[in-house]
């Protein structure tokens, strides 16, 4: 090979790898309004005696500090806890240490889209989202009413988002296709089976990772806690975390959505009056859609892969799913467990939420039960109250 091909060869290699496998960012974001948060840079902060809001500029509308968008946009935010106001405009809060998919939809007959996002318990015993993930599929014949895998195409981008000290954000993206596997985004992987292109971008100014997907009308933005300004005990969050999903309502003509998931639809199902049905509180449905619906190969830690598989293996039956979630849900949701599990060893949390499944679901024990109590006195943490009062001895075997 002369010089010359060579140094074009690795010109060619060097200037195709779109988005870095790490990027970082420390912007300012916008204006400062009132004594904590930061505007988003394209927003303004309307002040009126001891009031300060952040407002989208017009014709824009949303949440100023964490996602301005169009009118014309069917729009999910999570922010913080993390609190969920979904596309039937409920506030869901979603209470779980494992990935969980938000959203799933078909567009055009074609295509597929999923989106997942995972929590992770910071300090105070409080999720925030850390990472995001969309897999994108086109079918290669059209489908009527739901696609038949085998006929789909998946692509996927993953970004994973954390801060390096105060204020410096940093992103790590993976791209993947069927044939690739996760890895470090490349020409190749930018682009779906039909050239449609999953577009990433980072917003120096205000520390947000982008994903889009014009084909289908979608955007998804996400900025993660900072979580040194949280550890030093700073009125932290002085640019709000959160995830942003939207997607460009004159593509809704051609969109159905998944009705089952946490995001709902635009038209709803209700979730409030779903739980209700269920006798459930809307905490522990929203904990019960999670598990339903996020796919166990798409779970994360094996620890949440556990607590999916033995929830969807074991507890097939939703009259006993909803006992199981109604007792067993509150390890994901008990403030004070949660901040004690914290401090000692998060991975403990999904283990013992897949042991209260099984014991309760399947082995159906007394004594199994008696011991899961004690496993987490064990563990130096208190039984949350619910689990506490629960009688081990109603339990019999199946
Ligand atoms: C802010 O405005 C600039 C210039 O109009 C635009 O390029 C940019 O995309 C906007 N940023 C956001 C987050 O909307
Ligand atoms: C919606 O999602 C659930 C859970 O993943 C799945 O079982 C169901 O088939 C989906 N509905 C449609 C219409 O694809
Ligand atoms: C945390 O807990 C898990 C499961 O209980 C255990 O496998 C792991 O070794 C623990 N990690 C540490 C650092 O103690």
């Amino acid at each position: 090979m002369s010089i010359s091909i060579l140094v074009f060869h690795l010109l060619f290699i060097t200037t195709c790898v779109y988005g870095q496998l790490v990027i970082s960012t420390s912007g300012q974001s916008g204006e400062l309004c009132g004594q904590y948060h930061h505007c988003l840079s394209n927003s303004t902060c309307v002040r009126s005696p001891g009031k300060y809001v952040c407002v989208c500029q017009e014709p824009l509308r949303g949440n100023a500090k964490l996602g301005c968008v169009s009118e014309k946009s069917a729009t999910v935010f999570i922010q913080s806890d993390p609190h969920m106001k979904n596309l039937y405009h409920q506030f869901v809060s979603v209470s779980t240490p494992c990935r969980y998919r938000v959203m799933e939809f078909f567009y055009d007959h074609r295509y597929v889209i999923r989106v997942y996002v995972d929590n992770f318990l910071y300090k105070g015993g409080e999720f925030y989202a850390n990472s995001i993930t969309v897999r994108a599929a086109v079918s290669s014949v059209p489908f009527t009413t739901t696609p038949d895998e085998t006929m789909l195409t998946w692509s996927a981008v993953h970004i994973i988002g954390d801060t390096t000290s105060i204020g410096t954000y940093q992103f790590m993206e993976w791209r993947g296709t069927e044939t690739t596997g996760l890895v470090t985004p490349s020409e190749q992987t930018r682009f779906m089976a039909d050239g449609s292109e999953i577009y990433t971008e980072y917003d120096e100014v205000d520390n947000l990772a982008m994903i889009k997907i014009a084909t289908v009308g979608f955007s998804m933005w996400f900025r993660p806690i900072d979580r040194f300004a949280l550890e030093e005990g700073l009125p932290c969050m002085a640019q709000v975390p959160g995830v942003v999903i939207s997607v460009e309502t004159d593509k809704l003509a051609k969109l159905q959505f998944n009705e089952t998931d946490l995001s709902s639809t635009p038209t709803g199902p209700d979730l409030k009056a779903s739980a209700r049905d269920l006798d459930m509180d809307l905490d522990m449905y929203a904990i019960l859609l999670t598990l339903r619906n996020t796919q166990t190969d798409y779970s994360d830690s094996t620890e949440c892969i556990l607590a999916n598989n033995n929830f969807k293996d074991v507890c097939r039956r939703t009259d006993k799913q909803v006992k199981t979630i109604n007792v067993c849900g509150h390890l994901y949701t008990d403030r004070k467990f949660l901040s004690c599990v914290q401090s000692r060893n998060h991975t403990f949390m999904a283990r013992i939420f897949s042991d209260c499944v099984q014991t309760l679901c399947d082995y159906r024990s007394p004594v199994m039960c008696e011991v899961l109590k004690s496993h987490i006195i064990e563990f130096g943490c208190v039984v949350p109250k619910v689990l506490e009062d629960y009688d081990c001895n109603s339990l019999v075997q199946p």
